[in-house]
């Protein structure tokens, strides 16, 4: 069976761009599963619920049509009861509510169940924060991807003021810090590297140097251990 690659890590440190690039360079599929609990936030958004409400969290969940698509060059497309929701799932006012939706057990044991069932298939790189501890426990490879906070909310600044959104540094120091936050402190699933991770610090690393250290450790076929 081809392999599967687990890749976590906090808001902001490059994850979707690394998993996708070592999914086209192993011929893996790629799974970003941080779009799934976004759009479950967009379908909440447009209805208008309460956020704090776990009930209507989970019913939501269960309810949605969610379907995940792939283009020619390996990108996920989302749609959301039919609709293509890829560009939508991005939008700021997503990022504010999508850790709250994401701390929601209803709500996870509803994605989790759709990914561990893509993951069974092997043949996968699947990017988010709990693939290594929950989603894929037995992924033969994992990944914990982190950069310093300010070295984030830069390059997301950056991905951001390419699609037109201009927003300071200090802005997004603050919205990476509070998802951060309720990522690491909730209590199903909290954000934390896998006891067989590998960590990659890639504050002073580049995508395409994370990207080939993760393809060299993978073809070598040695896990863990800290770099
Ligand atoms: O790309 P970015 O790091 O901004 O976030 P994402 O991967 O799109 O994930 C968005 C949010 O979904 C995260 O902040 C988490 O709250 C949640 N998430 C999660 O709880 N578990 C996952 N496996 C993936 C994402």
């Amino acid at each position: 069976m081809k392999p599967r690659i687990a890749i976590d890590g906090p808001a902001g440190a490059g994850k979707s761009t690394v998993a996708r690039a070592v999914a086209k360079e192993l011929g893996l599929a790629y799974l970003d599963t941080g779009a799934m609990y976004r759009a479950v936030t967009v379908a909440g958004l447009r209805r208008g619920i309460d956020f704090e409400d776990e009930e209507v969290l989970a019913a939501l969940a269960a309810e949605i049509d969610l379907a995940v698509e792939y283009s020619d060059d390996g990108q996920n497309i989302i749609f959301l009861n039919g609709e293509n929701v890829t560009e939508t799932i991005r939008e700021p006012v997503v990022n504010r509510h999508v850790s709250l939706v994401a701390r929601c057990p209803g709500v996870r044991a509803v994605m989790v169940e759709k990914q561990r069932e893509i993951g069974r298939r092997g043949g996968v790189v699947m990017d988010g924060r709990d693939i290594g501890t929950n989603v894929m426990t037995e992924a033969e490879f994992k990944f914990y991807l982190t950069a310093s906070l300010t070295e984030r909310a830069r390059r997301r600044r950056a991905e951001l003021l390419a699609k037109g959104q201009t927003l300071t540094l200090e802005q997004m120091i603050e919205e990476i810090a509070a998802r951060d936050k309720i990522d690491s402190e909730r209590e199903v699933s909290p954000l934390r590297p896998a006891d067989d991770a590998i960590i990659i610090d890639s504050t002073e690393m580049t995508i395409d140097e994370v990207v080939s250290l993760i393809v060299a450790t993978v073809t070598r076929g040695n896990a863990g251990g800290n770099t």
